[in-house]
């Protein structure tokens, strides 16, 4: 099965009214949405998201800005979408981000960043399971996926 991630608009890029801009980005790539759910994530849930950041000066910070209003949370699927989708992102805060990626293009702030992308496949894997049950991830064929992939045989 092809790789999936965890992907989350934050609360900025909500406010920002960004979200649009942001999945047609994914979208165009190529990349497949098999899951997402608009909601407002508890604290408790941001800490464990954020798990491996515990006891760093920036982990309350974040936890209470990606708590603080609605984000939108989505699994995407692709060979190899997670690397795909960290670098699309790019660098953590718009201000040392490459322009054309996401952070560099809608942002220069050095606390907000618009988006969340899963770091490896155990993070995603991790990741996916606080926000999705597995009923709630989609099997489904895109109509285009030959001509998006390509097809050796
Ligand atoms: P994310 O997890 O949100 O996709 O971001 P990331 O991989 O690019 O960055 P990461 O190192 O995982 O950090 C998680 C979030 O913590 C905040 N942060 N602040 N002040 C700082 O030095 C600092 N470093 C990280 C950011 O909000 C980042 O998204
Ligand atoms: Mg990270």
């Amino acid at each position: 099965m092809a790789e999936h991630t965890l992907v989350i608009i934050k609360p900025d890029a909500i406010q920002r009214h960004l979200a649009g801009e942001v999945i047609a980005r994914f979208e165009t790539k190529g990349l497949k949405l098999v899951g997402a759910k608009f909601m407002q994530a508890s604290e408790d849930l941001c800490r464990q998201l954020y798990d491996v950041h515990q006891g760093k000066p920036f982990f309350e910070g974040v936890v209470k800005f990606l708590s603080s209003a609605p984000v939108l949370v989505m699994v995407w699927e692709a060979e190899g979408v997670i690397e795909i989708v960290r670098r699309m992102m790019g660098a953590t805060f718009g201000c040392d981000a490459e322009p054309g990626t996401i952070r560099g293009d809608f942002g220069c702030s050095r606390g907000y960043n618009l988006v969340h992308g899963s770091d490896s496949s155990e993070s995603a894997e991790r990741e996916i399971k606080l926000f999705f049950q597995p009923v709630e991830i989609v099997d489904y064929k895109l109509i285009d996926a030959d001509w998006l992939y390509g097809k050796n045989d």
